[in-house]
């Protein structure tokens, strides 16, 4: 068991550039074993975070990526055949739960209602997650942590995590870095130096004020990242900036249009 416990274990410091006091705050969270959600759009940082956190409290993490075909099951466990017989088998959240991970739902919103629920008890103050199958009452252990993140961009009347959900989380927002920041992660993610990533930013922040004007979504940090890592690989910054900006984020000709100008402008 011990070996599985430490695939999870994040060895090297992954690289964050904190945004505002993010850090001091899940800090806190983790102290008081309060759970997190992590509010933002796509590609800003929030899984790195996550990942940065585990290091910091040296902490396993387990990510599950959620999608609307997970059951609760795919959760918590289920019964496998094997030639011994019948074989119990956690899944990732009882695996965390059972072991003192932290265990990262990624786009919680993808995943249907009745899975959700799933996570209830684990958020009470019990801290508890009954395995009905198996017939056990699983207790969390003292270091568990349960983070979910959540795009509100995306959310319709259809899809959207109930009030009982979400009042079970503390919550920190992510949005775009300011300029000066998202520079230096995208200089440092990228190889580019620091004129090419300060460029890149300034048509972001161009981009993200067509969001609502034809854009559904603000062109994200990894994105930028993906324009420097083709110019640092020596593709012309026009053409990187096509294929990695412009061209995935819309199919609008007049968009297009318009985001090729404002690279134009900086290339
Ligand atoms: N504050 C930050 N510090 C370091 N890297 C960052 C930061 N914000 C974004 N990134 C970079 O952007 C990429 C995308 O961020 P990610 O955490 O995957 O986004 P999200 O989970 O919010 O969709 C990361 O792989 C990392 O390279
Ligand atoms: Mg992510």
């Amino acid at each position: 068991m011990k070996d599985t416990l430490d695939q999870h274990r994040v060895a090297a410091e992954p690289w964050y550039k904190p945004q505002g006091d993010e850090v001091a705050l899940f800090t806190a969270a983790w102290t008081a074993r309060m759970p997190v959600m992590l509010k933002g759009p796509t590609g800003c940082g929030k899984t790195r975070f996550v990942e940065h956190m585990a290091w910091a409290l040296g902490r396993p993490l387990v990510t599950i990526a959620c999608n609307e075909d997970m059951t609760a099951s795919d959760l918590v466990g289920r019964f496998l055949l094997d030639a011994e017989g019948t074989r119990w088998q956690d899944g990732p959240l009882t695996f965390a739960a059972r072991h003192g991970a932290i265990c990262y739902l990624d786009e919680v919103v993808e995943a249907r209602q009745d899975t959700t629920v799933a996570i209830h008890p684990l958020t009470d103050d019990r801290r508890a997650l009954p395995l009905e199958k198996k017939g056990e009452l699983l207790r969390a252990h003292a270091d568990f942590l349960l983070v979910i993140s959540y795009n509100p961009g995306y959310q319709s009347l259809m899809k959207d995590l109930k009030q009982s959900t979400k009042q079970r989380f503390g919550a920190l927002d992510f949005t775009w870095p300011e300029p000066g920041i998202e520079a230096e992660i995208v200089a440092h993610e990228s190889g580019v130096e620091a004129g090419t990533a300060g460029r890149l930013v300034e048509i972001g922040t161009r981009a993200r004020n067509l969001k609502g004007h034809g854009l559904d979504e603000g062109l994200s940090t990894r994105m930028l990242i993906h324009a420097g890592r083709l110019i640092a690989g020596g593709v012309a910054p026009r053409a990187a900036c096509s294929m990695a900006l412009v061209r995935p984020i819309t199919d609008d000709p007049d968009m297009r249009d318009a985001l090729d100008a404002a690279v134009a402008t900086w290339f």
